[in-house]
């Protein structure tokens, strides 16, 4: 007799395999098109991330699972597979006539599914919703492929979505984990530096406000670590306002790896990002900059680290004026 917790696992398990068998069957003939043509990605990988396709209609794997397979069918609904008629009784299934991506814990075990649409349609992207398995704030998209090569190179990628992760395996790079589009957590980033010894962790999302937002927490909830150097942060934006999937469409594997090694520090990022767009000859400009800056160094307890840091900044903000540079140093 399996235990509940158990019961839940195999029926998740058994739908990521109807999911996979269906693509390949003549009903998924669009997704696994979509698959190749769309996003590029060869048989082998789709293989290795599970990838299948829900079915359209309302009960098709309701079908399978509860008459087929008989699950009860409260344990399939619990799996969050099933949504409840509104006002009557009954089910249906919750993902119809979507490319389905497992989403599995550390150990690989299948514990819920993002669904993505074909085309147009809203919710892009339909996840599970949060159950007994599925704790969004504890899970890492692709870690328990990842953990190995985050181990061996002693460097972890985060990125956004899970075709990011996809692709950046596709193209050999397979030390990556995705948010899945979520502010990071302090459970997620605690599970994730577990496997690299020399905490190092490189942020590559996307370059539009979502990402914007997301780096600027995941960097908040990293702060205190980061400025007492118990972690190195870099952040990778890539050019063209590109997610890494659309990037390694256009370029090379090399290329990114080039980028990957270029990517500052979050401080220097930080500090790029404040002097970005300044007009430092308008006076408010310059002493919002100088104050922004003096705040962003004041936190850093390494006094070396923060000397340095602060001749640096003096530099940028005085543009080679020799005497204001001195009195910033003082000031900063
Ligand atoms: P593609 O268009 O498939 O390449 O998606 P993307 O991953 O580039 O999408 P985007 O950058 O908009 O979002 C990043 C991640 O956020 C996705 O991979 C999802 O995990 C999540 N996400 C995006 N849209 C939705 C949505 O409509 N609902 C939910 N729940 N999550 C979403
Ligand atoms: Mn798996
Ligand atoms: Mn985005
Ligand atoms: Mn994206
Ligand atoms: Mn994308």
């Amino acid at each position: 007799q399996l235990s509940q917790r158990d019961q839940l696992y195999e029926i998740l398990a058994v739908t990521a395999k109807f999911f996979e068998h269906a693509l390949h069957q003549s009903q998924g003939a669009i997704a696994l098109d979509y698959l190749r043509t769309k996003r590029k990605l060869s048989p082998e990988i789709v293989q290795q991330f599970q990838l299948g396709y829900a079915p359209g209609g309302w009960q098709t794997l309701y079908g399978y699972l509860v008459e087929q397979k008989r699950y009860p069918v409260e344990q399939v609904e619990q799996a969050g597979l099933l949504v409840p008629r509104q006002g009557g009784s009954g089910y249906y299934d919750r993902f119809r006539d979507r490319l389905m991506i497992p989403i599995c814990d550390v150990q690989g075990r299948v514990i819920g599914f993002g669904g993505r649409a074909l085309g147009d349609e809203q919710p892009k992207y339909l996840n599970s919703p949060e159950g007994d398995l599925f704790d969004k704030g504890k899970t890492l998209y692709g870690l328990d492929l990842a953990k190995g090569a985050i181990a061996k190179r002693d460097e972890a990628i985060v990125v956004e979505g899970y075709f990011d992760v996809i692709a950046l395996h596709a193209a050999g790079i397979t030390n990556v984990v995705a948010s899945m589009g979520t502010a990071l957590t302090q459970g997620q980033i605690k599970q994730l530096l577990r496997y690299t010894e020399s905490k190092r962790i490189i942020f590559n999302f996307d370059d539009d406000k979502a990402g914007q937002k997301a780096a600027d927490r995941a960097i908040g909830e990293l702060a205190d670590l980061a400025y007492r150097g118990e972690v190195q942060v870099r952040i990778l934006n890539l050019p063209e306002g590109k997610d890494p999937d659309e990037f390694l469409k256009a370029h090379s594997p090399s290329a990114y790896q080039d980028l990957l090694q270029d990517a500052p520090l979050w401080l220097d990022w930080q500090i790029q990002k404040l002097l970005a767009n300044k007009d430092l000859s308008q006076p408010d400009q310059f002493h919002a900059s100088t104050q922004a800056i003096a705040q962003l160094l004041g936190s850093l307890p390494n006094a070396t680290l923060r000397t340095h840091y602060i001749h640096r900044c003096a530099e940028l903000l005085s543009r080679g004026n020799a005497r204001l540079a001195v009195q910033l140093e003082q000031d900063l």
